[in-house]
């Protein structure tokens, strides 16, 4: 698809959101050759302004301020989750691509607004499923697909980041916001799961905080490997073995395996900051999005297709706690 970059020959960015996360957005932004930030749109007029002070750009009045300017080709919807639909759907509207952090949207119903509006409009609607993107974990799915490893008998996904009492308050549950990056992960190294069973708890960490903050995830695969996920807000990991973030991927000829512990510095400035397995995760994201998908008019990595089938895995795991069974997934 050929894109409108303007007169810079760069394709113009800019965020609905500027809090978090768009630190880390404007990051990969900066450091795309092919992208130009043109700005942000927050609905506290402060965080804009510091984030533009940061980064350049220019903070903007409105949502429809900035979906009226030309300059702005792509949007990136970095608000909490409960705003990602409306945003992205009015963005789509206008002809801009987006790239809507993750969990894309709360309900089936939604996702599938978002694939039509984004069929409609010809422009691409790239769910933020940014652990994908390092190169690690696309040569793992190459020597998976090539049969490499040969049949695939267990998977592992491990996530240990301390996320203090209020952080855990802001973000709910980790089932919602943090197991959607292992469903993702698992959905695109080995497929759809045939079945699943949860356990979540409130981290011991917050007392009264009635999140869930510590979750297990175990699924069976339909062609019979066991898949290991499990998130935790409650604890770091500082042994000499980290767990901090990690996958490993066992067949029976092979394995793969891939952490953000091969790097980490101190910086305060949010969990995990200081793990470059992290935040270059973001500068590979928003390079393929710009330069393979509004530039080349490929596929992201993980499509809404693929967001819709994360959330069907979240809701299991979300019943399968509440209930305390094993919940079978019912692909069509
Ligand atoms: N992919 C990742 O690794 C990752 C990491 C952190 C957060 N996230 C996701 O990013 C999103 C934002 O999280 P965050 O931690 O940056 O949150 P945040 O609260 O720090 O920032 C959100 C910002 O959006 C603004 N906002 C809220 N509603 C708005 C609206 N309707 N219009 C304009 N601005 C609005 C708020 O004022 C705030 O500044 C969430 O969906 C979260 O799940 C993803």
């Amino acid at each position: 698809m050929a894109e409108r970059s303007g007169s810079t020959g760069r394709v113009g960015i800019a965020f609905v959101g500027a809090g978090l996360v768009a630190e880390l957005h404007a990051r990969a932004v900066g450091a795309c050759g092919r992208a130009r930030f043109v700005g942000a749109y927050d609905a506290d007029p402060g965080r804009a302004k510091a984030l533009t002070a940061r980064h350049g750009g220019h903070g903007f009045r409105s949502l429809k301020e900035l979906l009226g300017d030309a300059a702005v080709d792509a949007v990136h919807v970095l608000t909490p989750p409960e705003g990602h639909v409306a945003t992205a759907l009015a963005a789509l509207r206008a002809g801009k691509h987006v790239l809507v952090e993750k969990p894309v949207a709360h309900r089936a119903a939604d996702v599938r607004r978002l694939m039509r509006a984004a069929e409609r409009a010809g422009r691409t609607c790239m769910p933020g499923h940014n652990y994908l993107y390092v190169p690690a974990l696309r040569r793992a799915k190459a020597l998976i697909d090539a049969g490499r490893l040969g049949p695939i008998a267990a998977f592992w996904m491990l996530y240990n980041l301390f996320h203090d009492a209020d952080l855990v308050r802001k973000y709910g549950s980790i089932i919602r916001v943090v197991c959607v990056h292992h469903c993702y992960s698992l959905l695109y190294l080995l497929g759809r799961p045939e079945r699943l069973s949860c356990m979540a708890v409130p981290g011991v960490h917050a007392p009264g905080v009635p999140d869930a903050a510590q979750t297990a995830i175990t699924c069976l695969m339909q062609d019979g490997a066991i898949a290991n996920l499990w998130a935790s807000f409650a604890s770091a990991d500082p042994t000499n073995d980290p767990w901090l973030v990690q996958y490993k991927v066992l067949g029976t000829r092979g394995g793969v395996s891939y952490s953000w512990n091969d790097a980490v510095y101190q910086d305060d400035e949010g969990p995990a900051f200081g793990m470059p397995g992290y935040v270059d995760a973001f500068v590979y994201e928003v390079a393929w999005f710009v330069e393979q998908c509004v530039l080349g008019g490929k596929q992201p990595l993980s499509t809404l297709a693929d967001a819709l089938d994360a959330l069907r895995m979240v809701e299991a795991a979300e019943r399968s706690a509440a209930h305390g069974r094993t919940v079978t997934l019912r692909w069509e």
